[in-house]
């Protein structure tokens, strides 16, 4: 697996993943306003030149924020999660960022798991956050990487 800079050519592959994995999902739209913005930081996992998942953040000073994770159905409970997840704090520690937050799904424990693999520890819940079913999300942060 190898890892590259998400690009603009690559949202067609990425919005078939995405429309596999949310409820609710980004459309064309969102990943181009978060790809062109000037802090935005996202990559493409590519296994035969396929990209079979993708992440990324935001940042702002020494703080991100990781606004997605996707796996292609097919490419699950492989570890890719997990590794896109450690580029993904290599990429932060990089920038020179102190901090990552997330919100995840307070039942989808299989991120959960690669986020407290990565040092991720849950420090608040945000009551009702999401849609399409309704439910909390538990905030983590990873302060030490
Ligand atoms: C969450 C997600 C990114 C995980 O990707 P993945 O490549 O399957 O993750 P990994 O293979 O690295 O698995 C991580 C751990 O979770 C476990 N796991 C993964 N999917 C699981 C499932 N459906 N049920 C139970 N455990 C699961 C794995 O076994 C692994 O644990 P282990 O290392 O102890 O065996 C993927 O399921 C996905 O895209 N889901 C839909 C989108 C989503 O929920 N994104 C997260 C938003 S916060």
């Amino acid at each position: 697996m190898n890892f590259e800079m998400a690009r603009l050519d690559n949202i067609d592959e990425m919005l078939k993943i995405e429309k596999k994995s949310f409820a609710s999902h980004w459309n064309r739209q969102t990943f181009l306003d978060e790809f062109s913005a000037d802090n935005g930081h996202y990559v493409v996992a590519k296994e035969s030149s396929r990209i079979v998942g993708y992440s990324g953040f935001r940042y702002v000073l020494d703080e991100g924020h990781i606004t997605t994770l996707a796996v292609h159905p097919k490419f699950r409970k492989k570890g890719v999660g997990t590794k896109i997840i450690e580029r993904l704090i290599a990429d932060a520690k990089e920038k020179g960022l102190k901090k990552l937050f997330l919100e995840v799904r307070q039942s989808n424990s299989p991120a959960q798991k690669i986020y407290k693999r990565w040092g991720f520890k849950v420090i608040d819940r945000r009551r009702e956050y999401y849609q399409h079913p309704v439910e909390d999300a538990l905030v983590m942060q990873n302060d030490n990487f």
